[in-house]
């Protein structure tokens, strides 16, 4: 127990001081109290570890503690208030650059314009819209348990930031339905920020870009789904893909599917990693009906999937954080 304190004391003057703070971790001393825990009578052990798991949080706290503290001295700060030089002189604030296209809104034209060239009209997502678009008119009644499932935000005054795209469902088809009595299908995306009261982590964010696809009429069939879907990853990736779907519940789709492809080899994918990229599958009859097209005559197809996902595979970025971090490091590996 001793031992612990005294690692414990030096390790933590240690970390304030280090740069790389987490290779504290690997010293050969922690290394050594873990395994003494072997060497000691059995009831002693369990007050041990107890211990050495104090031990370890103490040190995550300190590492991480030390870690946002080297991050922001990285940060660099930058005088507002200065005058820009136009002239060119030291006082200029940014001598090479002045600002880019964040790579986010880069990669999502590049989707939008991946469908446009299929045929897709596109249109952006709503930011704030209600509970008949996000949920009645999907096929989600009051009280359906799928509605838990979409952490949703919600104003004061019962208003949603829409949880996903599919939230333009209802007024793509309500619009598209004069094209269908025209004889015309229904081809569009919606794209933009959705929002989700998610805890945060390397794969999740409140507020982050979806992109929908809603393609409907008399004969639309889950096959033309699959291809379509295929060729915007094949296309996007810009190599052959394997693909696979599994059965996935959504309220607003009958059949629904999870699609997956498979990561690609260049991108350091393993055969048989499969990566589930969106939902999917045919438009429900009531989803139609809400929308005053007759589901007998008319059938369609939808999907909605992450843009942060699909750029975090094309760059290896391991942490969707680093998108809003405001990081120039980050941002400048784009331009
Ligand atoms: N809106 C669903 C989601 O965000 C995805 C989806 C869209 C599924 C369209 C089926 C059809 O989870």
């Amino acid at each position: 127990m001793q031992n612990i304190e005294t690692v414990r004391n030096d390790l933590l003057a240690r970390i304030a001081k280090s740069d790389t703070p987490r290779e504290l971790f690997k010293v050969p001393e922690l290394k050594q109290l873990m395994t003494a825990i072997t060497s000691l009578p059995v009831e002693e052990r369990g007050a041990y570890g107890k211990s050495i798991n104090e031990l370890k949080q103490a040190l995550e706290v300190a590492i991480v503690a030390r870690e946002a503290e080297l991050d922001n001295a990285t940060v660099e700060s930058i005088d507002v208030t200065a005058p820009w030089d136009i002239n060119g002189s030291s006082l200029q604030l940014f001598p090479t650059e002045n600002g880019t296209q964040h790579p986010l809104t880069t990669e999502l034209e590049n989707v939008i314009d991946i469908f446009t060239r299929m045929g897709f009209e596109a249109i952006e997502s709503r930011q704030i819209d209600d509970d008949e678009h996000m949920f009645a008119s999907l096929n989600f009644h009051e009280n359906h348990p799928a509605r838990d499932g979409y952490d949703t935000f919600r104003t004061e005054e019962g208003f949603i930031p829409p949880a996903h795209t599919s939230t333009m469902q209802n007024r793509i088809l309500k619009v598209g339905k004069a094209k269908l009595e025209a004889g015309e299908q229904i081809a569009a995306i919606s794209y933009g920020r959705v929002f989700r009261n998610e805890d945060l982590d390397p794969t999740h964010e409140h507020t982050f870009y979806q992109c929908e696809g809603v393609f409907v009429s008399e004969t639309a069939t889950l096959g033309q789904m699959l291809g379509t879907l295929r060729s915007f990853f094949e296309t996007y990736y810009g190599q052959k893909l394997k693909i696979k779907t599994q059965p996935a519940y959504f309220p607003f789709v009958e059949p629904g599917l999870e699609f997956a492809i498979e990561k690609p080899a260049a991108l350091g994918g393993k055969s048989g990693e499969w990566l589930e990229m969106l939902g999917c599958g045919m438009i429900h009859p009531n989803v139609l009906k809400a929308a005053g097209i007759d589901p007998v005559k008319y059938r369609g197809f939808a999907w909605g999937g992450g843009i942060e996902r699909l750029v975090m595979l094309k760059y290896s970025i391991e942490d969707m954080r680093h998108f809003k971090s405001g990081k120039l490091a980050f941002l400048r590996k784009f331009v």
